[in-house]
């Protein structure tokens, strides 16, 4: 399934499920080799990210543990910038080494957002894990510690990415054609 029709848009193939796959393997050594014996709390952000989330933990074998939060600061397909309330971090975030899981990075608002609001529960250190980043859009200051692929300034769905609800289901990532 090279192209496909989602609502009014097209799009085509440009990640396929091997080299994410590859990827996801390869970052979670990295945060293995950066976090062994930390017992780190990964905080993975829905929607987008539980696919990721779900592949990566299968190939992390340390102690570890996981708890998803929400935030909600996209509709259609430009980032308003607007971003809603953490929710489900607690007090178990207190003194640990966090990873923050994410589909994708555009403006950075909404991890800036998220640090900002992890950090009155006091955790030791905050990383940031994601699966997309696009430099181009970029206006933060926070290091993405673990990305999966940097790609240009285009939509993309698939892999827990969505446009209007749709397209979370996909295997691979596509970019809107037009
Ligand atoms: P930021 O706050 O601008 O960094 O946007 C982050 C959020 O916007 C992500 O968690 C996604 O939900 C959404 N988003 C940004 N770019 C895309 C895209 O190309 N496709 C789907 N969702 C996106």
């Amino acid at each position: 399934m090279g192209t496909i029709k989602i609502h009014d848009k097209n799009f085509k193939k440009s990640i396929s499920e091997e080299e994410i796959l590859k990827r996801v393997e390869a970052i979670a050594r990295e945060i293995e080799k950066d976090c062994k014996y930390q017992n780190p709390l990964f905080l993975p952000v829905l929607n987008g990210s539980f696919m990721f989330t779900s592949d990566l933990m299968k190939e992390i074998t340390m102690n570890c543990e996981l708890q998803f939060v929400k935030v909600k600061s996209y509709t259609g397909m430009h980032s308003t910038e607007k971003v809603q309330t953490l929710i489900g971090a607690d007090m178990s975030v207190s003194g640990r080494t966090v990873i923050i899981i994410e589909d994708i990075v555009d403006t950075g608002g909404t991890i800036k957002e998220l640090v900002n609001q992890l950090q009155q529960f006091n955790p030791n250190d905050i990383k940031i894990c994601s699966l997309l980043f696009k430099p181009s859009k970029y206006k933060g200051d926070l290091k993405v510690d673990y990305c999966g692929f940097e790609i240009p300034d285009d939509f993309v769905i698939g892999y827990g990415l969505d446009y209007d609800g749709l397209g979370r289901n996909l295997r691979q990532i596509y970019t809107v054609t037009e």
